[in-house]
């Protein structure tokens, strides 16, 4: 590549791992907070550009909480909307190829079978209108775009389901957990898979565009995610939780939720040559890199 993979929102828990496998790898990269860059500045993030060069920019950074977005939506749409239209629009006029991060949540959760990219986007929240809104902008503002749609991230850092029954399960017997939310659990490292791949193609070819969809491979429900979490964080505590059955209509929160989330990856499989592991393999490698350092310690004391 002929410059460095910048990448804007790095502390987020994606942008984290795209940068730390890009490093391990030995690739250029360069990471930028929401303190170093705020993506909806246009100056800022055009020094951003002129300072690194970069070969790729890569847009981790986002407005995620679902739930305050209902109450906040010009902050959500700022981060969702604008800041992406910001980088797409210096990325277009710098000739910089452009990996932009969308969601399942664009889709209303209605299609019986996995959700594919053409089909229509129908928000049904605050959050998945501003995300949809931002792919529409980044589609118009920069021709040499990817748009990465995927679902359910969870890795060993920040805000995201995995870590949250982990840290329930220690406290209480009894969990309620969805059963009628379908989606694709991914873990954040990957989608740093999956950009690095984006990144190398979209460096050296100049026809690659498009909007694609990667989440980890199989599906299961709120409940079977958090099933087989408990089950693999039971062999490090012995504790195994009950989990109680809910449905979605059930679950108290300020938005409403696609059913089903489900997205086909075939088409990035098919266009960059990587498909995510089966979403247990890194439930189970998650859980015990989280939990193992805490029961090494304790055998030690
Ligand atoms: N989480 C999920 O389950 C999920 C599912 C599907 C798709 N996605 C999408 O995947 C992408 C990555 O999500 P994630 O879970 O890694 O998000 P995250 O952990 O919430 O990180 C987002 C990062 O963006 C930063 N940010 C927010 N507004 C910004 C701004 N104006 N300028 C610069 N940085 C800003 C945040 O900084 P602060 O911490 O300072 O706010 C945070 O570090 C997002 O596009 C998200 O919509 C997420």
């Amino acid at each position: 590549m002929s410059g460095p993979i910048l990448v804007f929102g790095a502390r987020g828990q994606v942008g984290r791992e795209i940068v730390a496998l890009a490093a391990a790898r030995g690739l250029a990269v360069a990471g930028l907070s929401r303190a170093d860059a705020d993506i909806t500045n246009e100056t800022t993030v055009r020094v951003a550009i002129e300072v690194h060069r970069p070969a790729v920019v890569v847009n981790g950074a986002a407005y995620t909480s679902v739930d305050r977005a209902e109450r906040e939506p010009e902050i959500a749409a700022a981060a969702n909307v604008t800041g992406p239209a910001v980088l797409a629009a210096v990325c277009a006029s710098t000739g910089v190829p452009f990996i932009h991060i969308s969601c399942d949540y664009v889709f209303n959760g209605a299609k019986k079978s996995a959700y594919v990219e053409s089909d229509r986007v129908a928000p049904i929240s605050v959050y998945g209108r501003t995300k949809a809104e931002g792919e529409a902008k980044v589609r118009e503002l920069c021709p040499r775009h990817v748009i990465l749609r995927t679902s359910w991230i969870y890795g060993l850092h920040g805000q995201n389901f995995l870590r949250n029954v982990v840290k329930l399960a220690a406290e209480r017997d009894e969990l309620r957990m969805v059963v009628d939310q379908i989606g694709c659990p991914t873990a954040a490292i990957d989608i740093a898979e999956a950009v690095l791949a984006v990144a190398r193609k979209l460096a050296t070819e100049a026809k690659v565009s498009g909007i694609f969809h990667f989440a980890g491979t199989g599906a299961t429900s709120r409940h079977g995610f958090a099933a087989e979490i408990v089950q693999r964080q039971a062999i490090f505590t012995g504790r195994t939780p009950k989990l109680a059955e809910i449905k979605m209509a059930e679950y108290p929160v300020a938005a409403k939720r696609p059913l089903n989330c489900e997205l086909d990856s075939s088409r990035f499989r098919a266009a960059f040559g990587y498909s995510a592991a089966p979403w247990q393999h890194r439930v189970a490698e998650v859980v015990a890199a989280l939990l193992a350092p805490a029961m090494a310690k304790k055998v030690a004391s």
